[in-house]
């Protein structure tokens, strides 16, 4: 154990740990939780051997000095063996630490990230810099600023920093189709893009410590449709999450289109979307508002109540 300080403060609030030797780090729920809280010196929590933990909730906080987990290999958690019983799936995961450049390295955001059922519910500072090569799969700097695109390389399967697409690389975005994480967010502006359908493989993003919205597209005039078959999650803290402005006025229209990120992707405590400022509650109710051939999903629809409309009329 890296720590010399760790078996000595740390506070293990629970049955929740139970060691046993052939498998040391690995640990087991009883009733409670896994929790690491009020060390006052604890740095790092340096369990570098622990792959698995069987506990409904993951509570780290408290911790004053902390200033990294250090926990690299922990990849998979399961229900306490009570919540299984009960059928609660969730895995609830709250890091948080007081101290200043407190951060989670991108290895550890994607094994978190990773865990079936789980909700990142408060996870604190940011993702450490630079960016650590994943044991499979490639990861690229993206830029450090929104107004600098990016140089869009080959192969790349997790970005780190702000993923920017404007009129200077617009046209090799079709080689983002490989990136499944991005560690940062992504930033379209002024583009001739029709439709967002290259980021087929895109998962996450985790904007953790960015001050900026997870996703935001803006400013691309001929932008009427978007495609994220494989996204699963956006984490960011705070800002709210995707922010879409004066692109076409399809999704502005169809409410459609905001509804995929807030319920496909809606989870306890991230931000809401808004499209052109509106909330996809407000989005909903514009809809509800218009003449009912609005809700003709294609154009026979529409020519179908025209000519219901003609007949009465004759
Ligand atoms: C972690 O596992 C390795 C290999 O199994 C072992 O050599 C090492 O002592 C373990 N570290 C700790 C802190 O237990
Ligand atoms: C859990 O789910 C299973 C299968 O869906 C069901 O048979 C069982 O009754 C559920 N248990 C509880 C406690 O709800
Ligand atoms: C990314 O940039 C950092 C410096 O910000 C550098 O240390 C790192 O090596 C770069 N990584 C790659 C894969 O280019
Ligand atoms: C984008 O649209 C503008 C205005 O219509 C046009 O001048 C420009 O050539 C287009 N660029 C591309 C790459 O199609
Ligand atoms: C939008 O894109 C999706 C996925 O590429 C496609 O299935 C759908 O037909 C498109 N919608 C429109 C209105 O073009
Ligand atoms: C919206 O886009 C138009 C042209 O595409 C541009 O002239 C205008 O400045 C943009 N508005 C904002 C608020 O960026």
């Amino acid at each position: 154990m890296k720590n010399p300080f760790l078996l000595a403060i740390l506070i293990v609030t629970s049955h929740c740990l139970d060691f046993n030797e052939s498998e040391f780090f690995k640990s087991k729920c009883g009733l409670a939780d896994f929790t690491i809280s009020y060390n006052p010196k604890m740095e790092e929590i340096g369990m570098t051997n622990l792959t698995t933990i069987k506990c409904s909730l993951i509570d780290i906080h408290g911790n004053e000095e902390l200033k990294k987990l250090n926990i690299p290999n922990l990849n998979y958690a399961s229900p306490s063996a009570e919540n299984l019983e009960a059928n609660k799936t969730g895995i609830e995961i709250n890091i948080d630490s007081e101290k200043y450049g407190f951060c989670i390295t991108s290895v550890e955001m994607y094994n978190f990230i990773n865990i079936e059922n789980v909700n990142l519910k408060k996870l604190g500072g940011g993702i450490c810099e630079p960016g650590i090569q994943p044991s499979s799969g490639k990861l690229c700097n993206a830029s450090h600023n929104v107004d600098e695109e990016t140089e869009i390389q080959d192969g790349c399967t997790q970005m780190f920093g702000k993923v920017v697409i404007n009129p200077k690389n617009v046209q090799n975005v079709q080689k983002l189709s490989s990136v499944e994480i991005i560690f940062g967010v992504l930033y379209i502006e002024n583009t001739n893009l029709t439709t967002i359908d290259f980021l087929q493989n895109l998962k996450y993003i985790s904007a953790l410590g960015y001050g900026y919205p997870a996703i935001t597209v803006q400013n691309n005039p001929y932008l009427s449709n978007f495609s994220f078959p494989n996204l699963k999650r956006i984490k960011n803290n705070g800002e709210s999450s995707v922010v879409f402005t004066n692109n076409t006025q399809e999704f502005i229209l169809d409410p459609k289109y905001c509804s995929f990120f807030e319920d496909q992707l809606g989870q306890g405590g991230w931000e809401k979307p808004k499209f052109d400022g509106n909330s996809c509650y407000t989005l909903i109710q514009e809809a509800n508002t218009r003449p009912p051939y609005k809700f003709a999903k294609n154009l026979d629809l529409i020519i179908v109540v025209l000519f219901m409309s003609i007949a009465q009329i004759l």
